[in-house]
C-alpha cells in the first residue's frame, strides 16, 4: 500500500483523533520505503557524540536511516559527516567502527579521500585518467547541514530543514535534562567507550514510542523490579526522590517529540540516595545541590523516558542514556546506544554506573530484554493478513492534555497531561503519529515547518 495522499493518512492509517493506528504503518513494506525518503532523508537526526572524536583524525562510523555515515573530525579539528560510500563505485569506504586516520582508502580500486572529504588520491591518475579526472568534484558526499548541541551532533540531509534548534522548539527544556551536567555545572557530558549496538525483529516505531512516554507497560518489568534493579529497587537514586511529585505526560504534537517526567513539589527537600556508598552519596548530593541553588524551579524536574522525533530516544537519569532505532527493514531495527556521564564526575561514580547501565539496559541488561520481548511479538503477531485488518487502539487520556501548565509557580512548554491519578495516558504517542503522518505526506518543509501555534491541541 503506497500512501500517495492527506486523506489516506491522516483518514485511514492514522486517525489520531480518534485514537487508531492502521498496523500496515508498522508493517507494509511500501509505507517502509516511503519513509525511508519522507522521514528519514528530512528529519535531524542524531549521529553521535563529539566526545567519540575528541583528535584531528578520529573517526566515528554512524547511520542516518539506512545510509552510513562517517562521522569525523578533520586535521584543523573541523567536524563533518560524510556518506560512506565511494563516488567511484559506492564501495564502503571505511569498515571499521571508529578509529583515528589520515586518510580514508577505498578498498575497492584504492580512490583515498582526506578527513575533510576531498579526493586525494586517485591509482593511475597519470596513465588511465591522463590526469583529466577532475578530484575536486568527486569527493565524499557530505551531510548539508549538522549542529553540535551540547556535545550531541545531530544532522539532516535536507538543506531547507529548520536549524536544529526550531527543529527542537520548547522540547529543548526537557532535551536539556539529558544533555546538561547533573551538577549543574558547565563541564559538559561526555560517553563510555563504545556503543551498544544490537538486532530486534520489529519495526523502528516499536521502540520509539514506547520511549516516548509508555507508563502503561510497566506489568512488563514486575520480575526486574522484584530483583531490586528496577525503578523501585534500593540503591537507586530516585528510591524516594519522586515523593510527592505529580507525574506529566509532555507532547509536542507540532514536533512530535515527547517525554514523561516527574515534577517535584516547590518545597521538596533533596533527598539521600546511595547512603551504603559514601563517594556515591557524596557526589549526588553535592549535584543536587548545585543545581538546586542554580535553579530551583527547574531542579523540580525529574526526567523520564522521552523521544526526539523520530527515532532517537533517550533516558536522561539512571540508566542515562541516548538510544538510536537505526530502520533496517520493516521487521527489523538496529538498536544503538551511548551512555552518557558528567565528565567531571569521580571515577568511582563513573565505574559504578558503567555497570548499572549495563545491567539495566542494552541486549544484556535485564529491564531492556523485558521490552524487546514485547515488541519483537507485537510486530510479528501483528504481520498476517487477517491481523493487519485491525487498527491499534491509542485513545488512552485523549483530549486530557493542557497546553498552559503550571504547578507552584513553575510554568511548563508542550502539552501536558498529569497522569499522576491517572497513571498513564497515550497522547505522546499520539503526537508522535500526527507528526509522523505530516511527514508521509508533506512535500517539503515549506509545508512541515508550519508549527501550529504552541502545543493547542492533540
Ligand atoms: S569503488 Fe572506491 S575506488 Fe572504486
Ligand atoms: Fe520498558
Amino acid at each position: 500500500m503506497v500512501v500517495t495522499s492527506r486523506d489516506e493518512v491522516t483518514g485511514k492509517l492514522v486517525d489520531v483523533d480518534h485514537g487508531l493506528i492502521s498496523r500496515e504503518v508498522f508493517v507494509s513494506g511500501d509505507i517502509y520505503q516511503q519513509e525511508q525518503e519522507q522521514v528519514f532523508a528530512r528529519a535531524w537526526l542524531f549521529i553521535g557524540h563529539e566526545a567519540q572524536i575528541p583528535k584531528p583524525g578520529d573517526y566515528f562510523v554512524s547511520s542516518m536511516g539506512e545510509e552510513s555515515v562517517i562521522l569525523c573530525r578533520d586535521r584543523e579539528s573541523e567536524v563533518h559527516a560524510f556518506l560512506n560510500s565511494c563516488m567511484h563505485r559506492g564501495m564502503k569506504v571505511c569498515r571499521y567502527d571508529e578509529g583515528n586516520t589520515p586518510v580514508f582508502t577505498c578498498p575497492y580500486h584504492g580512490w583515498s579521500f582526506a578527513t575533510d572529504g576531498k579526493l586525494v588520491g586517485v591509482p593511475y591518475f597519470k596513465d588511465a585518467y591522463h590526469q583529466e579526472l577532475d578530484k575536486s568534484k568527486w569527493g565524499l558526499i557530505e551531510v548539508p547541514q549538522m549542529y553540535n548541541y551540547k556535545g550531541g551532533i545531530w544532522a539532516t540531509w535536507d538543506k531547507s530543514a529548520p536549524p536544529f534548534l526550531d527543529y527542537i522548539g520548547g522540547f529543548k527544556l526537557y532535551l536539556d535534562l539529558l544533555m546538561d551536567s547533573w551538577d549543574g555545572s558547565d563541564s559538559g557530558t561526555e560517553v563510555f567507550g563504545g556503543v551498544e549496538k544490537w538486532l530486534v525483529p520489529s519495526n523502528w516505531k516499536f521502540p520509539a514510542e514506547n520511549f516516548i512516554g509508555d507508563r502503561y507497560h510497566n506489568i512488563s518489568h514486575r520480575s526486574v523490579d522484584m530483583v531490586g534493579i528496577g525503578p523501585s529497587g534500593t540503591g537507586r537514586r530516585d528510591t524516594n526522590e519522586r515523593a510527592g511529585s505529580r507525574l506529566l505526560d509532555v507532547s509536542f504534537p507540532e514536533r512530535g517529540h515527547g517525554t514523561v517526567m516527574a515534577l517535584r513539589p516547590g518545597d521538596a527537600a533533596i533527598p539521600n540516595a546511595y547512603q551504603d556508598l559514601p563517594i556515591l552519596a557524596e557526589y549526588f548530593r553535592h549535584c543536587e545541590e548545585e543545581k538546586k541553588r542554580k535553579d530551583a524551579q527547574l531542579w523540580r524536574l525529574l526526567g523520564g523516558p522521552g523521544t526526539v522525533f523520530p527515532n532517537m530516544s533517550y533516558l536522561p537519569r539512571q540508566p542515562r542514556s541516548i538510544a538510536v532505532w537505526h530502520p533496517r527493514g520493516v521487521n527489523q531495527t538496529e538498536v544503538w546506544r551511548w551512555f552518557l556521564v558528567d565528565t567531571k564526575a569521580p571515577q568511582e561514580v563513573k565505574d559504578y554506573l558503567r555497570h548499572y547501565y549495563i545491567r539495566y539496559s542494552g541486549p544484556g541488561g535485564l529491564t531492556e530484554q523485558d521490552d524487546m520481548e514485547n515488541w519483537n511479538y507485537a510486530h510479528s503477531a501483528s504481520r498476517g493478513v487477517i491481523a493487519r485488518r485491525y487498527a491499534y487502539n491509542y485513545e488512552m487520556g485523549l483530549g486530557y492534555g493542557t497546553p498552559n501548565y503550571e504547578n507552584d509557580g513553575l510554568k511548563l512548554p508542550g502539552l501536558i497531561l498529569d497522569s499522576t491519578e491517572a497513571k498513564a495516558a497515550e497522547q505522546n504517542q499520539r503526537g508522535f503519529y500526527r507528526r509522523w503522518a505530516e511527514f508521509m505526506d508533506a512535500e517539503d518543509w515549506g509545508i512541515l515547518a508550519n508549527w501550529r501555534n504552541g502545543s493547542g491541541h492533540e
